[in-house]
């Protein structure tokens, strides 16, 4: 793809890479601490074709939450918003990404909300398919179709060293099938999640994702409507809501555009009919986004009006 470099861009890339020595690149998920901390690149690939990048765009990194988003949008489109929403909740949850609190004090078992990882498992533990590999087969082909990209593939390394660490979403799982919110093996799921989490690209990729949420499911470039406009709007309203955990909040009223972010540093964003925004910044702040990233949007939302509120 041809994305061209941009002085504007790299200015601000470079402002807001000061911010990354206050951040900590995730390491609970060990093969995500080898990330370098000082990185930053953005893309914006706009709903005309057209792309403008600074830092290193080619730079490859894992989607871990930013899967969320394309998972939900596929099995929303295997079942339906109903079925979908009998077991998983649409509420904001004021608690950390992997907070195991409201799955006991709020309608036992039933996930608040599909952003978080409680309700993300129970998402793709509704995939289609007969075999795990059918299902990541099936999502891999979804998020190819979205990045126009047939190389996009998963990183084996980050995939394992994520299913041999997450005990906590294991214990969610666990607890969420005592409750019949699925009936799927606990193993198959965490094979499926970790896979989902470990999907590769680069913010180019991202930029281009975002853009096809932009237009309301639309591919940019082969004008095929790939997500359903419904489904899309419910995404992108998660997105707003959900999408940057329990600081989605202050990124609404500083930024104020859907995006979603993962604890390897990517944040997908976008700006409805404009553009979509693919960021790679691996440094995190506490609540798990992207330090630098978080800091660029507030400067690129500053300075061109993005918020859309
Ligand atoms: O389940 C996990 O912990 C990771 N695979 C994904 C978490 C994540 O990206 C949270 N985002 N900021």
């Amino acid at each position: 793809m041809n994305c061209r470099h941009n002085d504007e861009l790299e200015h601000f890339v470079t402002e807001a890479k000061k911010v990354t020595v206050k951040g900590k690149v995730a390491s609970y998920i060990p093969a995500l601490a080898e990330q370098s901390g000082d990185d930053l690149s953005v893309a914006v690939y706009y709903t005309d074709g057209t792309c403008l990048s600074a830092g290193d765009v080619k730079e490859v990194f894992t989607l871990q939450s930013i899967s969320k988003v394309l998972a939900l949008a596929l099995v929303l489109m295997e079942h339906g918003p109903e079925k979908v929403f009998h077991f998983v909740g649409k509420e904001p949850t004021g608690d950390p990404f992997n907070s195991i609190i409201k799955l006991e004090t709020v309608n036992p078992g039933k996930p608040l909300n599909p952003m978080i990882n409680a309700g993300a498992l129970v998402v793709t533990s509704m995939m289609k398919g007969s075999t795990s590999s059918e299902r990541i087969g099936r999502l891999l082909e979804f998020v190819r179709a979205l990045a126009n990209n047939r190389s996009i593939s998963v990183c084996k390394k980050v995939a394992e060293s994520e299913f041999q660490t997450s005990m906590v979403n294991r214990a969610m799982c666990y607890y969420m099938k005592e409750h019949g919110i699925f009936q799927a093996e606990v193993e198959d799921v965490m094979d499926l999640y970790t896979k989902q989490c470990a999907i590769e690209m680069n913010s180019l990729d991202l930029a281009k994702i975002g853009c096809v949420f932009a237009l309301n499911g639309k591919h940019p470039e082969t004008g095929e409507q790939l997500i359903p406009k419904d489904i899309a709007r419910i995404c992108k309203t998660f997105m707003v809501t959900c999408g940057m955990y329990n600081a989605s909040g202050e990124f609404a009223i500083k930024i104020g555009i859907p995006a979603k972010s993962g604890v390897s540093g990517g944040i997908m964003g976008l700006v409805p009919y404009s553009f979509g925004i693919g960021i790679f910044g691996p440094a995190l702040d506490e609540k798990g986004n992207s330090i630098a990233g978080i800091r660029l949007l507030e400067l690129l939302s500053e300075n061109y009006s993005l918020s859309i509120f």
